[in-house]
């Protein structure tokens, strides 16, 4: 920005893209998005020149639509977000044991019975329910509009079908793909389930096989999520299709890992092998790593980063999203009794900004780290103004942290950017927590 100019260099179309919201921070916050006022006529940039370029090339956000569902508007309005903050991957997550939400024509009772549930707990897992019919899902229209509306932002949607766990929405339509039959309900509760689907019914792995045909038809990112997280192998062990395939595929125990382990392994390799045919590739949950790993996955770090560290020296892809980092379900503040009813954990603003994704990584294993994400679970999240409750500020420091270059971090000036962060949100409506609001009331109790 010179006295007479603004000059913009780019080497791409998305340069220019990032170029632009880099100048609309500059402007005072009441100028952008048409929301001019009409009194005042003259607006000053500052006088700079910024070089620039991301330090990660994936640059991410999660959201579980599966939990709570949102509709397409309010998908939308994050991917508004993300934009602004020149993130360029939105992990959409699809499918849950409390809701299957992509519309599959093949399998139309996915969406008919799997979206879903006659009863949502109250609070953390009591014995009460609500019983109200929740749910909701997204026609393939409406999930080609969201890809589209994206990639107007520069954003690749990666869809995530989590498999073989996670699944009791899918059993409840098809029972017939659990190992025991069922009968199954669409999940009222939150965890890990034990009934997963049964993998040694060739029915349920050709099942996968076709969702994935319709989704790569709607999605046209290189990269899948297919999940793989949290996989219990009780039903496995007992189940006799389960067994005959551990024994006809030859799937050995050995001192690390069980059989069932492997069937595991054996379900998310082929149905990588069937992505890589269709020109994708797959990324999984840190759990792939128990087994024989999917040989050209991308690893997805949760549990830590240890995970994505192991990964990283396998030689094997990585996107870093420790929990202890980046999952935004959890608490903003250790005075829980003043927030949102939240999952538990302590991620303040600090930790999150704190992130390194290449620490204790030698250089030639730090390229495999391709990025880093937050992860928005939404078990205690059932509104949009609650996302963006959870989300605001910290997607701003992690997105220092995707983008700015490691010795040019500095958590003291970005306190000082802070405000005129919150003058943005508060011109566009968002809601966000105030980032170092005094606790003084200590007789008030949690809110509900
Ligand atoms: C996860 O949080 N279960 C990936
Ligand atoms: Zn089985």
């Amino acid at each position: 920005v010179t006295f007479d100019k603004v000059n913009i260099q780019a080497k791409s179309a998305t340069g220019f893209f990032y170029a632009f919201q880099s100048v609309k921070k500059l402007l005072p916050a009441n100028v952008m998005a048409g929301k001019k006022d009409a009194t005042v006529t003259e607006y000053a940039l500052p006088l700079v020149t910024i070089t620039d370029e991301p330090r990660f090339n994936y640059r991410g956000f999660m959201l579980d639509v599966s939990r709570h569902f949102f509709t397409v508007d309010e998908v939308k309005r994050m991917l508004d977000v993300m934009s602004y903050y020149k993130m360029n991957a939105f992990h959409w997550h699809l499918t849950e044991d409390q809701g299957w939400r992509i519309e599959i024509k093949k399998y139309p009772k996915l969406t008919e019975i799997g979206a879903w549930r006659d009863r949502t707990v109250i609070g953390r897992n009591t014995e009460e329910y609500d019983n109200t019919r929740y749910g909701g899902f997204y026609t393939q229209e409406q999930a080609k509009e969201i890809v589209k509306y994206a990639g107007e932002r520069y954003i690749t949607v990666i869809p995530e079908v989590d498999l073989p766990g996670h699944m009791l929405a899918a059993l409840a339509a098809y029972p017939e793909m659990g190992c025991t039959g069922g009968p199954y309900e669409v999940c009222p509760r939150w965890g890990v389930f034990e009934d997963v689907l049964c993998i040694g019914n060739e029915k349920s792995m050709q099942f996968l096989e076709d969702v994935m045909a319709e989704i790569i038809d709607i999605f046209p990112s290189k990269y899948i999520h297919i999940g793989g997280d949290e996989a219990p192998r009780t039903r496995w062990k007992k189940c006799p299709k389960c067994q005959a395939r551990i024994r006809t595929e030859k799937l050995k125990a050995d001192k690390n890992h069980t059989a069932e382990d492997r069937l595991q392994s054996y379900c998310m390799t082929r149905i990588e092998k069937l992505l890589n045919s269709k020109g994708r590739q797959i990324i999984g949950w840190d759990e792939i790593l128990e087994g024989d790993v999917a040989p050209n996955a991308t690893v997805m770090s949760w549990r830590g980063s240890a995970g994505g560290i192991k990964a990283a020296q396998l030689g094997h892809d990585v996107i870093m999203t420790p929990n202890d980092y980046c999952y935004f379900d959890y608490y903003q503040s250790e005075d829980t009794r003043h927030e949102p009813f939240a999952i538990g954990g302590f991620v303040p603003l600090e930790k999150v900004y704190s992130l390194n994704p290449t620490a204790s990584l030698t250089e030639e294993q730090a390229k495999h780290i391709l990025g880093t994400q937050a992860n928005l679970w939404t078990e205690y999240i059932p509104t949009s103004e609650q996302v963006e409750y959870m989300v605001l500020p910290r997607m701003a420091a992690l997105a220092e942290v995707q983008w700015t270059q490691l010795e040019k971090k500095d958590y003291t000036n970005f306190t000082t950017r802070l405000a005129g962060l919150i003058g943005l949100y508060r011109r566009d409506g968002l809601n966000y927590r105030e980032p170092f609001r005094q606790q003084a009331d200590s007789t008030a109790t949690e809110k509900k």
